[in-house]
């Protein structure tokens, strides 16, 4: 049944413990991110199963604000399904998914969700969002740098503040689909406060990118103003030949401009049939995984 962290105070340390059984790391994240003000317990409402007093199963339901085909679209995530070990094969998956499709439907326009096991949602109805794209750039010769891009320290409390300045108003990643609100700026610091967090003071915007085998890839650009692809290039340090956009690329380059090719995400992900993608293309920003 639907729970409630705000009023059941010892609730989220028994969820998050539940859910770290099930997936080891899982806590150390959630507190390592409630630190930088990333919580997990005021981002995700909690479906659970108890059974004397300890959880057996939980589902969580994360809403999240999304642009999509050039609108706001209200979503919601599943994520941190699991149940008990020793309770499995007894329906409480199923339980649970109920409960929750019924929740979805009534208080959002979709919902999705990301796994490795889409088999595991078949009784539901969710597609695949497959393929997947990424973009690559068909301009080549990339050289001369300005580069003053620099890496955010979250535990210092300037580029702390720089970072929680900049995430509410920055511009759409995409305007075919990438994320608002205060639950992706969760998903946000929680994926990238392992990771380097780029940040040029010159173009007062932050870069997620990554340099392998030459190649760029670029994952999320947050700034508040409108960005020319090529400045952001000019501010990665490192030298490459190849630039691949990892999101939708419609903000930032023409269909002329690129040439999308199959990507390899992780996990897949399936969408409810309310959750209509009207492009070519879609990637889903790894950013935002939950
Ligand atoms: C997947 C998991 C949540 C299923 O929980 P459960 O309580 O055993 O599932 P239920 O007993 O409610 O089964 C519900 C349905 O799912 C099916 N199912 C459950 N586990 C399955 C599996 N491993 N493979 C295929 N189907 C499975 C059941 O056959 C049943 O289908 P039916 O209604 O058509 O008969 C549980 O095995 C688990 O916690 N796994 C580890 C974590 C995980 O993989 N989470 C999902 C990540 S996206």
């Amino acid at each position: 049944m639907i729970a409630d962290y705000s009023k059941d105070k010892a609730l989220f340390e028994k969820c998050i413990t539940f859910v770290d059984e099930i997936f080891p790391g899982c806590k150390q994240f959630a507190l390592k991110g409630m630190h930088y003000g990333a919580s997990w317990s005021d981002a995700s409402i909690p479906f659970v199963i108890e059974d004397k007093g300890k959880i057996v199963a939980h589902v969580g339901v994360l809403p999240l604000t999304v642009v999509l085909n050039g609108n706001i679209h209200q979503t919601a995530a599943i994520h941190a399904v699991g149940v008990n070990p020793i309770d499995r094969g007894k329906g409480y998956f199923k339980q649970l998914m109920n409960e929750v499709m019924d929740y979805v439907k009534q208080n959002y326009e979709s919902s999705f969700l990301m796994t490795q096991k889409p088999y595991l949602f078949r009784n539901y109805p969710y597609t695949i969002m497959l393929p997947e794209y990424d973009f690559v750039l068909k301009e080549s010769g990339f050289s001369s740098k300005k580069g003053d891009l620099r890496y955010l320290n979250l535990d210092n409390s300037d580029d702390f503040a720089l970072l929680n300045k900049l995430l509410p108003k920055s511009l759409p990643l995409s305007n075919q689909f990438s994320f608002n609100g205060k639950n992706a700026i969760t998903l946000f610091i929680l994926n990238s406060m392992y990771g380097k967090i780029g940040y040029s003071d010159r173009l007062g915007t932050i870069v997620l990118h990554q340099v392998i085998d030459n190649t760029l890839y670029l994952r999320e650009i947050v700034s508040q103003n409108e960005q020319k692809l090529s400045d952001i290039i000019e501010i990665i340090p490192e030298s490459f030949n190849k630039v691949v956009l990892q999101f939708c690329p419609d903000r930032f380059l023409n269909e002329n401009e690129y040439t999308a090719i199959l990507a390899r995400p992780e996990n897949c992900v399936m969408v409810s049939p309310e959750f209509k993608f009207n492009e070519k293309y879609f990637r889903y920003p790894e950013v935002y995984s939950c």
